[in-house]
């Protein structure tokens, strides 16, 4: 599968078949955490942890063995670097049959924190099982899609602009309608889809609608870095940080640009 079909298939998989990932996938994913980089720069270190020898589960998983938790330094932009990389992992992962769930709510943080080694200077944002996908979703899962609309996207015109926030954006270039769709397809927090994208010239500046509060930090910067990390996969281009001064609502953040080549 190429990467944008990687997109188009993944699902979050919170039903498990139960067998442990092989060794062999085990290898592959422990190479491929070696070679995942960020355009922030900001490093994510990954710590795989057997379920059973560390004690851990989530209540909405069944049948996993194994967890990826992923820690980054405090700072500036760390939520969205981390998204950008551990979305890397998450695809990656896909590529081998092995599925993942994103998780920064439904687990026990504490314990997963203690369990992954994380210092005071460092966040955990999310963790993921690592599994292969049992034939049929439990019950609960369905019931959780269900609730979370968990298969509905925002339509485009909701989600990319010309010029502004006001005027939709229609393109005929195949590699920007695919970069734009591997966005609007990414998994994000209870699925909100905070991500808003305007376009000037070849500059494609990243916008976060926040609709989720409370919290010490803002889960929503997980899902911007999910977005940049599936709109470079398949666009490219040069991530820079320099707010244009589009007039954007109180709850609309500007995050990021990203530049393609004309
Ligand atoms: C940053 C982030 C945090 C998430 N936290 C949870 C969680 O705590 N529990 C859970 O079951 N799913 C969680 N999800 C998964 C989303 O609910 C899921 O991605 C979304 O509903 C879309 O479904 P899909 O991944 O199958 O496309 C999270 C996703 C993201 C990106």
């Amino acid at each position: 599968m190429d990467t944008m079909e990687l997109i188009r298939t993944r699902k979050s998989v919170r039903t498990f078949d139960g067998r442990a990932v092989t060794d062999a996938d085990r290898e592959k994913l422990t190479q491929y955490l070696t070679t995942i980089t960020n355009p922030y720069d900001i490093p994510v270190e990954f710590v795989l942890l057997d379920a059973k020898v560390h004690g851990l589960s989530s209540p909405v998983i069944q049948g996993e063995q194994l967890y990826i938790t992923g820690k980054v330094p405090k700072g500036a932009h760390c939520a969205e670097a981390f998204g950008f990389s551990f979305e890397q992992l998450v695809l990656y992962a896909w590529s081998l049959g092995i599925g993942t769930t994103w998780i920064a709510g439904t687990m026990k943080r504490e314990v997963f924190e203690r369990e992954a080694g994380v210092l005071e200077s460092e966040l955990m944002p999310c963790v993921s099982p690592l599994g292969y996908p049992a034939q049929k979703r439990s019950i609960k899962e369905l019931g959780m899609r269900t609730a979370i609309k968990a298969d509905k996207r925002i339509k485009d015109e909701g989600l990319f602009f010309d010029g502004d926030l006001s005027a939709p954006l229609s393109t005929e270039d195949p590699l920007i309608r695919d970069a734009l769709e591997a966005v609007r397809l990414a998994p994000s927090a209870v699925n909100k889809q905070p991500w808003r994208i305007v376009r000037r010239g070849n500059a494609y500046h990243f916008y976060e609608k926040h609709s989720i509060s409370g919290g010490a930090w803002d889960v929503q910067k997980v899902d911007m870095g999910i977005a940049l990390c599936h709109f470079m996969a398949i666009a490219g281009g040069r991530l820079s940080v320099a707010d244009p001064g589009i007039s954007a609502p109180q709850d609309t953040e500007y995050i990021a640009t990203v530049t393609v080549e004309g």
